[in-house]
């Protein structure tokens, strides 16, 4: 689905398909040789990584292994509540290893800062953070992001993973949720 599909929920097209697409080879080109010879680890918090994560791992050119985590800090509303809850843990022992966590967004950056502490803990040899997108206004607390894509406005938006309510998932581009879909 692309965002003309949808036009009268959204406001605005903030990335598109092609933007995303041009900016994992550009990210995962970087990751590549920055992880050469290193035990890299791919951990990608669900559900809106999977997108990133799909794309993103197959534009390396390594065969880094992947997990996923799954953490809620947010429940149907729009507004980071500040909870981190765990749903899904990981299946991997990160002891010992290069761990990359894939996530979609950064916004008021709890639940990143939570699992790079987390992971740290758990005797990881490095944690760093790719996130597709980030919202620099939003942040709550500083989260040392080595990779981000995309610097955008504090506005609630959906698409590539990103959803509202479990829709808007599978939009291919990123754009901003009209007020009177959630209001
Ligand atoms: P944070 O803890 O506030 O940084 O964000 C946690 C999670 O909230 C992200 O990983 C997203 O899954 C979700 N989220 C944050 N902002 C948005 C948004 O604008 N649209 C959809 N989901 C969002
Ligand atoms: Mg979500």
């Amino acid at each position: 689905m692309r965002a003309a599909d949808v036009s009268s929920d959204i406001t605005e097209v903030l990335v598109t398909e092609e933007q995303i697409s041009a900016k994992l080879e550009e990210v995962a080109a970087r990751v590549d040789a920055d992880y050469e010879g290193k035990d890299l680890l791919l951990v990608g918090v669900l559900k809106g990584a999977i997108m990133v994560m799909a794309d993103f791992s197959r534009a390396l050119k390594v065969t880094a292994p992947m997990d996923w985590m799954a953490v809620s800090s947010y429940g149907a509303g729009t507004k980071s509540s500040g909870v981190v809850q765990i749903r899904k843990d990981l299946d991997t022992d990160i002891l010992g290893k290069h761990v990359l966590i894939v996530e979609d967004i950064i916004d008021s950056g709890l639940t990143l800062s939570w699992l790079l502490e987390n992971f740290t803990a758990r005797g990881a040899a490095s944690v760093e953070v790719f996130a597709l997108l980030r919202k620099p206004e939003a942040a709550k607390v500083e989260v040392p992001c080595k990779y981000v894509g995309f610097d955008i406005p504090t506005e609630f938006v959906v698409g590539y993973g990103l959803d509202y309510a479990e829709r808007y998932r599978n939009l291919r581009d990123v754009a901003i949720l009209a007020p009177h879909v959630y209001s």
